[in-house]
């Protein structure tokens, strides 16, 4: 007989976006009620660039938790013009976890981002030095690159460059989305790592045009062709400590998605647990689902890992079509796992 309840170490989201305001209330707890922690995205529609707007966005979030455990951390969103004291203030103030590098222009709210690497050396110096991460959306923003190719080209125009004149810069590769992505992680010196969403785990580059034209399934980094997927599906299940944990989970309007230039992300926190836990089954690797979601990103970041417990239990799940003026994703399917709530505190392993 198959496990029908799985007691995890509580996971850690290491890669989400909250949003701000009434959007913020309407996705927190989400996230909250099963993640004890989770690396926020700064790209509001203000960047969060200063460590006085990190503590602030960090304040809001904690003002509408509501009770849930939950401990949101913060990241500045870099520019052309910001500043290696600001980057270090964040980091000796306990505020910033992590700094996130937008090529300018490659997604949701990266208007801002930074145009060219050159333009922050002195901030990757200091970060560093300090030992703060760079997180990094690994997309060129070059019109002349084919769209499902953005990746593979960051990595040989920016990433590898940047990992070699940093030798000691810690460094996340955001959302992999390639078998490229995977193997220059793998190959990497140490210091390296990358997340992986649920929804690249599960859908390929067809789930756009199932039948017509699919915005919910579209996000960037865009999903790429099968191989890769099975690529990920291998990274993330292999138990291999660079390779952790983070959803991307992006809300948008469903109006805001399904509309003539629809905009780029998947809202995934209502599912995101059960997603993975269904992936790791199909793959026969149920007992390295824990390394991937609750060990290897904190271990990473330095953290421990959480004492409380999240319960996985073994029954249909029907993803509602419809959250609010939101659309989920996997919205109308069923998976065979759900969240059955918190456990109690564990001070050995789990499994
Ligand atoms: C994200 C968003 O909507 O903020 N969208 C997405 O497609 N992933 C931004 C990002 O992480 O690229
Ligand atoms: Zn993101």
């Amino acid at each position: 007989m198959p496990e029908t309840r799985l007691t995890l170490r509580r996971p850690d989201d290491w890669h989400v976006h909250l949003r701000d305001g009434d959007r913020l209330a309407q996705v927190l707890g989400e996230t909250a009620r099963v993640f004890a922690r989770a690396i926020v995205m700064p790209n509001l529609e203000a960047p969060v660039t200063t460590v006085k707007d990190a503590a602030a966005y960090r304040n809001r979030i904690n003002r509408s938790v509501k009770g849930a455990r939950f401990t949101p951390l913060m990241t500045l969103y870099l520019t052309d013009t910001s500043d290696p004291d600001e980057v270090e203030k964040g980091y000796r103030s306990g505020v910033v976890i992590a700094c996130k590098l937008y090529p300018a222009h490659a997604t949701t709210n990266a208007e801002h981002g930074v145009t060219d690497v050159a333009n922050i050396r002195s901030v990757l110096a200091r970060m560093e030095k300090v030992g703060l991460p760079l997180l990094v959306h690994g997309e060129v923003t070059d019109p002349d690159v084919d769209v499902f190719d953005r990746e593979v080209v960051f990595i040989e125009r920016v990433l590898a460059p940047l990992v070699k004149d940093f030798p000691g810069l810690r460094v996340v590769f955001e959302h992999v989305t390639t078998a490229e992505a995977v193997a220059f992680v793998r190959e990497s010196r140490e210091g390296i790592a990358a997340t992986i969403t649920p929804h690249h785990l599960m859908i390929n580059r067809n789930a756009m045009f199932r039948g017509g034209f699919r915005p919910h399934a579209y996000c960037l980094p865009v999903a790429k062709r099968e191989v890769h997927r099975l690529a990920l599906r291998q990274a993330a299940v292999s138990g291999e400590p660079r390779f952790f944990l983070g959803t991307d989970s992006a809300p948008h309007a469903a109006a805001a998605k399904e509309s003539a230039c629809g905009c780029a992300g998947i809202y995934n926190a209502p599912v995101a647990m059960a997603a993975y836990a269904t992936v790791f089954e199909e793959e026969g690797a149920l007992d390295r689902l824990e390394n991937f979601s609750s060990h290897s990103g904190a271990a990473f970041y330095g953290l421990p890992v959480n004492e409380d417990t999240l319960v996985l239990e073994r029954a249909p799940f029907a993803v509602p079509e419809r959250l609010g003026d939101m659309v989920p994703f996997l919205a109308g399917e069923t998976l065979p796992w759900r969240v059955a709530g918190l456990g109690g505190p564990t001070r050995g392993p789990v499994l």
